[in-house]
Order: structure tokens, then C-alpha cells, then sequence
């Protein structure tokens, strides 16, 4: 498919579940770390192609705080390959100047993981183009959490009132404070459930959901979701 920008509205940030990496592995008799790191592997052309579309900001959810429960040789394989990725992936990423975030609680991730994260964000600290949030360790709730926890720190400290309580004060105290909401929520794999990922910052995200896994995914299919996306009218509420 060829998307004329042009053509479509363009949604300023993307957030995109990557599913389906097991059932891509187990489908070729292949061991699940195969398929996590054929997924990982879609990751630089989608940012590619999202920056090409003048997109500002995209989310990727790589590991979430449930995927601990996984069997450890799993967990071990994802922590090995987010070092791998960011190491490969910071040098271009600093080229065009493109940033990356995490976004996630540190505790428990492996201070060799942690270190990689830390190092592909200063690298990158200062560059103005595409940002791009590796959501790591993330779940939704415990982010919620620990902005509640942090505004009643405030309100014990009496440097705030609850009645100053705002929605936008909530929105900046959770880990993308600052970034503009999702306008486009993507997932692969075909699941319609929102898997604690992005509960707060996606009220008015528009959804899209492929059958197309994760380690298929190409950067034509994101051009699809934005064509998708930019067919929508978004009403807020209000009546358009
Ligand atoms: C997504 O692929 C990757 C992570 C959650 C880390 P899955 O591993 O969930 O793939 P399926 O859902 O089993 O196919
Ligand atoms: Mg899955």
C-alpha cells in the first residue's frame, strides 16, 4: 500500500502493542525467543516509517509488569534482547535525531537492562525529533499508583490541597508526563483487550486492532492504521 501523507490526518503519537511473537514461533515449530526477537526486529521500521510521517511520539510496549510470570528462560531471553536492541538501535536513533524514553517502574528490571535504558536515553537526551517511549516494565495501574502516591506526598507535604487535585495535574505525574496523549492505540495479534497499557493517557485514543502478528508486521501495516485512523472523526464527546 502507498500512503500519500498528504492524504491522511497524521496522529501525532502511536502507541502500539507488539503481540503474537509466541504464536509466530510455535506456528514454524520454533522456540518463543525466536518469535520475541523477529517482533523486536519490526521495531526500526516502524519508527522509520513513523518518522517519515512526521509522527511525533510512538509507544511501544515491549515487556509489562505481568510478563514476570513468564518462564524464566522467557524472561531472560526478553531482558537479553532489549540489551541487544538498544545497543544496535541507539547509533541511528542519535543520527536522526530521535530519542528514546522509558517508561516504567526500575524495580525489578536487571541493572544490566536498567543500565542499557539509562544509556540509550542519555544518548539521545538531547534530540528533538520522533520520540520514542519503550514501555518496560509498565502497567498501567501500578503507573497510576505511583502518581497518586506522589500527589498525596504533596498533599501530606500541605504543598498542595485535594481540591488542587486536576485531571492534568494526574496526567503529570504519571511517566509520560509532558507527551501528548496516544491518538492512535495499535495492536497486533489480533486480542481486542487493552492489556493495562496506556488506561488514562488512551480516553479518546482511537483503537486498531490486525490479525497480523507482530514479527509480520510491516511498516505498510502502520501505514494502514494511520489510513484507518485518518478516516475517523473524533468527537471528544461533543457532537461533530
Ligand atoms: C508479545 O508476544 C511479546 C511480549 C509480551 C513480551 P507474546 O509472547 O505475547 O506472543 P503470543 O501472544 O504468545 O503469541
Ligand atoms: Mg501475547
Amino acid at each position: 500500500m502507498s500512503l500519500n501523507p498528504c492524504d491522511f490526518k497524521i496522529p501525532a503519537h502511536i502507541a502500539i502493542i507488539l503481540d503474537g511473537n509466541g504464536r509466530w514461533a510455535t506456528a514454524r515449530g520454533k522456540d518463543r525467543s525466536v518469535g520475541h526477537w523477529k517482533g523486536i526486529g519490526r521495531i526500526k521500521p516502524m519508527i522509520q516509517r513513523g518518522g517519515e510521517r512526521d509522527v511525533k511520539v510512538m509507544t511501544f510496549f515491549l515487556f509489562s509488569t505481568e510478563n514476570w510470570s513468564r518462564p524464566q528462560a522467557e524472561v531472560d531471553a526478553l531482558m537479553a534482547f532489549c540489551i541487544a536492541f538498544l545497543d544496535e538501535h541507539t547509533p541511528w536513533m542519535v543520527e536522526s535525531n530521535f530519542s528514546f524514553k522509558h517508561i516504567g517502574r526500575k524495580h525489578p528490571i536487571p541493572k544490566d537492562v536498567q543500565d542499557a535504558l539509562q544509556r540509550a536515553e542519555q544518548a539521545t537526551a538531547h534530540n528533538t525529533g520522533l520520540r520514542v517511549q519503550l514501555a518496560f516494565n509498565y502497567g498501567s495501574r501500578s503507573e497510576i499508583v505511583d502518581a497518586a502516591r506522589a500527589i498525596a506526598e504533596k498533599v501530606k507535604g500541605r504543598l498542595l490541597s485535594p481540591q488542587e487535585v486536576t485531571e492534568q495535574m494526574v496526567s503529570d505525574h504519571l511517566y509520560t508526563a509532558g507527551i501528548t496523549d496516544p491518538d492512535l492505540w495499535v495492536r497486533t495479534a489480533g486480542e481486542m483487550r487493552l492489556s493495562n497499557f496506556l488506561l488514562w493517557q488512551i480516553s479518546y485514543a482511537e483503537l486498531y486492532v490486525t490479525q497480523t502478528l507482530c514479527p509480520d508486521f510491516t511498516p505498510d501495516d502502520l501505514d494502514a492504521a494511520i489510513a484507518a485512523y485518518g478516516q475517523r472523526t473524533r468527537k471528544f464527546g461533543q457532537v461533530k
